[in-house]
């Protein structure tokens, strides 16, 4: 079957986020429909396996599962991996984020980090978008600080005992909106949107130079 291309001009391009995770595609939809003109993109989430290397890298993670999605789904799409790096204990969980979520859970990690005095960690997502010809990565980062104790009811994962720098609130005690002030995966969606508005607006030209 041939790939879908990237519809040029007048027409919406459709565009999946290949996860599993409501929360995360309700945070990047806000970011979408604020940062791109209305009627510019669908964006709707769709489950895939998603094919996991072992890498310390949330980039190559990122694109090898969605170079693995795009051969099934063959329409444009995007995989989504993140991560919550710890100082003190020397970037883990990092890339194993979800198997650590689900094994030790935020009190895991805070009991790992009873004695630890350096509180400070980040966030980081890796966002592998493949719309042919075209396969981006688009990073975003977020610093901060884990909590000495659990903190709010919102969000989800490691949303209750982080806090980003100089907010004072967890994520988990933040609306969708306040954490998209701040939060790792709203400035690489942010990137993203910037990159498809450069990409719809030259599909434009292209059409109208004809
Ligand atoms: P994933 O592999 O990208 O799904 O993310 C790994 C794990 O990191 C998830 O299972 C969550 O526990 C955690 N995580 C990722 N993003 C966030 C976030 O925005 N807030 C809290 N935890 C997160």
């Amino acid at each position: 079957m041939e790939p879908n291309r990237v519809r040029p001009t007048g027409k919406t391009l459709t565009l999946y986020f290949v996860t599993g995770n409501r929360n995360k595609y309700e945070e990047a939809r806000e970011v979408m429909e604020r940062e791109l003109p209305p009627g510019t993109l669908e964006f709707h989430p769709i489950e895939v396996e998603k094919l996991e290397i072992q890498s310390e890298r949330l980039d190559k993670i990122a694109l090898f599962a969605a170079r693995h999605a795009y051969s099934i789904v063959r329409h444009p799409l995007l995989v989504e991996d993140s991560g919550l790096f710890v100082k003190a204990l020397r970037g883990f969980p990092g890339p194993y984020s979800s198997y650590v979520f689900e094994k030790l859970g935020p009190s895991g990690i805070l009991r790992l980090m009873e004695n630890s005095s350096d509180r400070s960690a980040y966030f980081e997502t890796a966002i592998a978008v493949i719309i042919p010809p075209y396969e981006k990565v688009f990073k975003g980062r977020v610093e901060g600080i884990i909590t000495r104790q659990i903190r709010g009811n919102k969000g989800f994962g490691f949303d209750p005992i982080f806090e980003p720098s100089g907010t004072g609130k967890t994520f988990a005690e933040m609306s969708i909106s306040e954490k998209n002030l701040y939060s790792h995966r709203s400035q690489a969606f942010k990137k993203l949107a910037q990159w498809l508005k450069t990409l719809i607006q030259g599909s434009t030209r292209h059409m109208s130079s004809k």
